[in-house]
């Protein structure tokens, strides 16, 4: 099932009539990193600014580090190379308005927190706040980071997870079946997880 942004008047319309044909093998183009998604659309809090952000992946689970990348001309970049610190919470489905909103607006111009009537509350390891009713979210701190103009107009920032909470409605140990997180899959279109599988029996370890 996919679900539209709905706040967005010319939606774009997708061709999925191929999709289930398996002879059509077509060369993508611009949408190549579309073939990584979908992933996680979180809620990116740095200071007072809120932006949407699917760019991110897990680096070292012993070390608590973990990886984003951020686009230089975001307001959110200015704020975090000064903070050096952020929120990075989770939304659930029922926020999809909230998060097309802060992917498609800047701070520069507008407080989405306001405009949004966003609750806030205080950060637990960090000074950064995080939003309340959340899925889940994690604290970070930023050890490092990569910015070479051979990889184009994007920073990669490489952070320390310093304190992570969840809401056990939505995540024992692993997300749970039928927890409605938001996915982003490209564009104005979003998913929620549909179905969890788990190998046959003879070939997984106990995990
Ligand atoms: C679902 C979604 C995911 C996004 N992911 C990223 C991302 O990973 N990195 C990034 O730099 N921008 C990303 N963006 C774009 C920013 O959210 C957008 O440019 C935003 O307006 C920046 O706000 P700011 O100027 O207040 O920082 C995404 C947008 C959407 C809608």
């Amino acid at each position: 099932m996919y679900i539209y942004a709905t706040v967005l008047k010319e939606i774009e319309t997708f061709d999925f009539i191929n999709l289930g044909r398996k002879d059509i093998v077509m060369e993508v183009k611009d949408e190549w990193y579309r073939l990584l998604h979908p992933k996680i659309a979180f809620l990116f809090v740095v200071d007072k600014n809120v932006m949407a952000l699917a760019w991110a992946m897990p680096v070292d689970d012993e070390a608590k580090v973990l990886a984003i990348s951020v686009w230089k001309g975001n307001y959110t970049y200015e704020l975090l190379e000064r903070e050096g610190e952020f929120a990075l919470c989770i939304p659930s489905a029922e926020m999809l308005n909230q998060v097309w909103f802060c992917g498609t607006k800047s701070g520069r111009k507008t407080d989405k927190i306001k405009a949004l009537n966003l609750e806030l509350e205080k950060g637990v390891k960090i000074k950064t706040p995080h939003l309340k009713n959340c899925a889940g979210f994690l604290e970070c701190r930023v050890i490092d980071s990569i910015s070479r103009r051979e990889f184009g107009e994007h920073v990669i920032y490489l952070a320390r997870v310093v304190h992570a909470r969840a809401n056990e409605k939505f995540f024992h140990k692993t997300w749970k079946e039928g927890a409605d997180i938001l996915m982003h899959v490209g564009s104005a279109l979003f998913t929620t997880p549909s179905k969890f599988l788990k190998p046959g029996k003879r070939c997984s370890r106990k995990v």
